[in-house]
């Protein structure tokens, strides 16, 4: 079959014509759906005469202009109509069978609801329309359905007029006042149960708060509104942006294809973002949902107010949303935590992404599958440069640039150079070499070279940059580097703080009176998105660790001192030496258990050492044996030196029930489970008496390194008790995707025909199929390609039932430059095999075709 061809930035042209209002009315009747569309049509540009509306995959039933039938053409799913005038109306009917969409987008079902996902080309699923984000429309929608098994009728805006119909039938109107483009659009019909609850504004409006849950989970509902509640009050503090509507609505629903969607007052949420209670989720849980209620919430302005004039443009508001939805989690928990989170990211996924077939800059310059391009780039190093420019500006210059922006650009579609220069604009501060990083991809290399002059008591850093070249972009050019130093004395004072500019490809930085060789702390809290080579010492790392001001420079050190040890030991055992740890590192390990003031938090992420993705994003070339085993020996070489230390921190926080507490002492019985199967009774101990699913979670985690017994049985009595609740079952099925051990691929077989699993459900496929090709890399990888296989097998069922998943899981399979010669034949051919395929999906063609170009 053809596939279609990329499209570019640089063809980007302004629409011929706009729709000013659409009028949409939803007969919902299960596979008789029915949709009719009127919209005012105007032309913008006077030499137009043909308007080509999107559309896929759609049945139409009658059309008119202006009230009269009229000629069309479908051309690839796209509709041609000739002719026009400068203004009209048209009327689309279209039927649709939302129960048969297993793709999620568009119109479909979740669980026996109606539900839609537009962003980012799923309109033209439902309609033919202009479906690019710089047509903006008012929006008035009637939707009709049954009344008894959907009971609630939702869509955008303020709810205008309801009423009964015959034959037990229902409707509900609705209007929002804000011209939106489509991927804005929304619709729900289903039998929720309903928290409500009010914001007061500050400048005194009252918005009604809406939280739509499946029957029987109202009790998991509070933490999502509270969480809104909290990003509404702090966007008004920090942002200064208030909410605009007279109702918020957020729905959880079963199906979703990504985590969740900030739809115009009508927030669609996957479930997993919104169902908590202590019993049933963890620490983390709550967390992720706080911040995804929050990352919505913040979209309402950076996003739907002002939105993208194109999908390239896309990081202008993910870029900064994400940033927005980082500094809301600082602000409200802890800043070096929340900061660790988002660097490990970019190291252990970004940086992969940077190095791939797929590479691409934060605004893409072609796209042939925009769901592709809903990346860690775009999303995660789109925040880093977000944050970068904060750095340069800081707060005060930072939050002037967003006034700005808004003030310019309120009820516009715009790109990220609008940005750019408002933020330029209202600061002063030249960003002209800076718009690199929107252009440029790849991840700048930067390395370090230092030198002490005693004799003049000068210290210099030698600092260089390069990026090499990425498989869509051959030239690279020197970017604005904002490099934030700590210098710090023999005696551990802090002498000089301060971010340099770094802007040319080689650099020397000077430091005057300096009596004796300092210390540095470089790249501070990751104050760019790149990767920093410099030779440290162990010494010096040791000095960071106990002296650094930062608690991300602290952790960064014991990250890097880790990371030492382990490729130490990766070349001795390819040197057919036998491994051996520096005690330094263990005494450092020790020195921070033995710390009282030392922040849990902080020191829990201390202790969950670099995993192997880490690892390997730090070399060109990993064996990946070796390096599972070097790692293994340097965990269990700290943890069984430090195992006094890590039961006593452990046995002091059994008890305390706090996310920090908890978190240390998962970390600690984590590692105490790599000392001896003696405390194995902790685990079970812990498990048995657990009264949260962060203790029971981390029991499991722990007892998780290999098959036991003891797992088992464990494994099992989860289960049992859980079998109802798809969300902690997906917690079950990870814990198994991620053991290690041969037997692991038939395992996770036999559970694919489990009850608990279902292809159809992207959670499950991504608890399941996800976590093991990701996160079980030494599975995944095995030598005989069985793992491959695996995920293989699943992707071609993938390719027709939900595409936009399909080529979610293939991440690690496109990735394969850093194995060796044999591994990386196995992981091609299975790519040929997808390439294969009769009906390749877009989406797959895309990373595959790159992949194997
Ligand atoms: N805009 C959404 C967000 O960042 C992301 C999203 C939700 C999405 N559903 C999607 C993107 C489907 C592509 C396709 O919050
Ligand atoms: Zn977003």
């Amino acid at each position: 079959m053809t596939q279609v061809q990329a499209k570019y930035l640089k063809d980007y042209r302004a629409p011929d014509y706009t729709i000013s209002h659409v009028a949409l009315d939803f007969v919902l009747a299960g596979s008789d759906t029915r949709v009719t569309a009127t919209s005012q049509v105007r032309r913008l540009n006077d030499s137009a005469t043909s308007l080509l509306l999107d559309g896929e995959a759609l049945s139409i039933e009658a059309l008119t202009v202006d009230g009269n039938p009229y000629p069309y053409q479908v051309q690839d799913g796209q509709l041609l109509l000739e002719n026009l005038a400068a203004e009209f109306e048209l009327q689309v009917i279209t039927r649709l069978d939302p129960g048969a969409n297993s793709a999620l987008e568009g119109l479909y079902m979740s669980d026996g609801a109606y539900c839609t996902q537009c962003e980012a080309q799923g309109f033209r699923r439902i309609t033919y329309f202009l479906d690019r984000p710089d047509v903006l429309a008012i929006y008035t929608v009637r939707v009709e359905a049954d009344k008894q098994a959907f009971p609630y009728l939702l869509s955008n805006g303020n709810q205008v007029e309801a009423g009964d119909l015959d034959g037990g039938r229902h409707f509900v109107c609705w209007q929002d006042p804000f011209p939106k483009p489509a991927y804005l659009f929304a619709l729900v019909a289903g039998d929720f149960d309903l928290l409500q609850d009010s914001f007061v504004t500050k400048s005194g409006r009252e918005v009604a708060l809406q939280v739509f849950v499946d029957k029987g989970n109202l009790h998991k509902s509070h933490h999502a509104m509270a969480s809104l509640k909290k990003s509404m009050a702090w966007d008004e503090q920090r942002f200064d942006l208030e909410y605009d509507l007279d109702i918020y609505m957020i729905v959880a629903v079963d199906f979703f294809n990504m985590g969740a969607m900030e739809n115009k007052g009508l927030n669609v949420f996957n479930t997993k973002y919104v169902l908590a209670d202590t019993a049933s989720a963890t620490d983390d849980d709550y967390h992720g949902i706080e911040s995804v209620v929050a990352h919505e919430y913040f979209h309402n302005w950076t996003g739907n107010r002002i939105t993208c004039r194109d999908w390239f443009q896309l990081s202008l508001k993910e870029g900064l949303t994400v940033f927005r939805d980082q500094e809301f989690s600082s602000d409200v928990g802890s800043r070096a935590v929340n900061r660790i989170h988002a660097i490990k990211v970019i190291k252990n996924q970004q940086f992969a992404e940077d190095s791939s077939p797929m590479a691409h800059a934060i605004r893409p310059e072609s796209v042939i599958e925009m769901n592709n391009f809903y990346t860690v780039t775009v999303y995660n190093k789109g925040a880093e440069v977000i944050r970068m420019m904060h750095t340069l500006l800081g707060e005060t210059g930072f939050q002037a640039g967003m006034k700005c922006y808004v003030e310019r650009h309120d009820g516009q579609a715009v790109t990220c150079d609008d940005f750019v220069a408002a933020m330029e604009d209202a600061s002063g501060v030249d960003l002209s070499q800076f718009r690199r990083w929107y252009s440029q991809s790849g991840t700048p290399l930067v390395t370090v070279k230092e030198e002490y002059d005693a004799g003049a008591n000068q210290y210099r850093l030698h600092i260089s940059q390069r990026t090499l070249p990425t498989a869509e972009q051959a030239e690279k050019w020197p970017l604005h580097i904002p490099f934030d130093l700590e210098l710090l004395s023999a005696e551990g004072e802090s002498i000089l703080n301060r971010v340099l500019d770094v802007t040319q490809a080689e650099q020397t930085f000077v430091f005057d009176d300096l009596p004796s060789a300092p210390v540095p702390s470089l790249l501070q809290n990751f104050s760019a998105p790149v990767k920093l080579l410099f030779n440290y010492s162990i010494e010096q790392l040791l000095h960071l660790i106990r002296f650094a001001s930062s608690e991300v420079a602290k952790w960064e050190a014991s990250v890097t001192l880790f990371s030492q040890s382990v490729w130490h030991n990766v070349a001795s055992l390819q040197a057919g030496q036998s491994m051996h740890i520096d005690s330094r590192l263990i005494d450092a390990i020790k020195g921070l258990l033995l710390e009282p003031d030392l922040d849990q938090a902080l020191l829990a992420e201390i202790l969950h050492f670099p995993n192997l993705s880490t690892l390997i994003e730090q070399v060109n070339e990993a064996d990946i044996d070796a390096l599972s085993m070097a790692r293994t020996f340097v965990l269990e070489e700290i943890a069984s030196g430090c195992e006094d230390e890590l039961l006593a921190r452990y046995r002091e926080l059994a008890a305390i029930d706090a996310p920090a507490a908890r978190s240390l002492k998962n970390a600690a019985l984590l590692l105490l489970l790599n000392v001896s199967d003696e405390h194995q009774t902790l685990a079970e101990n812990q498990y048995r008496h657990a009264t949260n699913m962060t203790d029971s979670l981390g029991a499991l985690t722990a007892l998780n390194s290999e098959d036991s017994v003891l797992r088992q049985t464990l494994l099992d009595d989860f289960q049992q008790r859980w079998s109802q609740t798809p969300l902690v079952m997906d917690k079950w099925l990870t814990l198994q995707a991620t053991c290690a051990g041969d037997e692991r691929i038939d395992a996770i077989k036999t559970l694919m025909q489990h009850p608990a699993f279902s292809l159809s459900n992207p959670n499950r496929v991504r608890a399941l199929i996800g976590a093991f090709s990701a996160a079980n890399l030494a599975v995944f990888h095995r030598q005989d390609g069985a793992g491959y296989q695996l995920l293989t097998d699943v992707i071609i069922e993938l390719n027709t039932l939900n595409p936009q998943v399909a080529a979610r899981i293939i991440t690690p399979l496109i990735q394969f430059k850093k194995f060796d010669e044999s591994r990386q034949v196995l992981m091609q051919q299975s790519l040929q095999q997808i390439l294969a395929l009769p009906q390749l999906s877009n989406d797959l063609f895309e990373k595959v075709s790159k992949a194997l170009a």
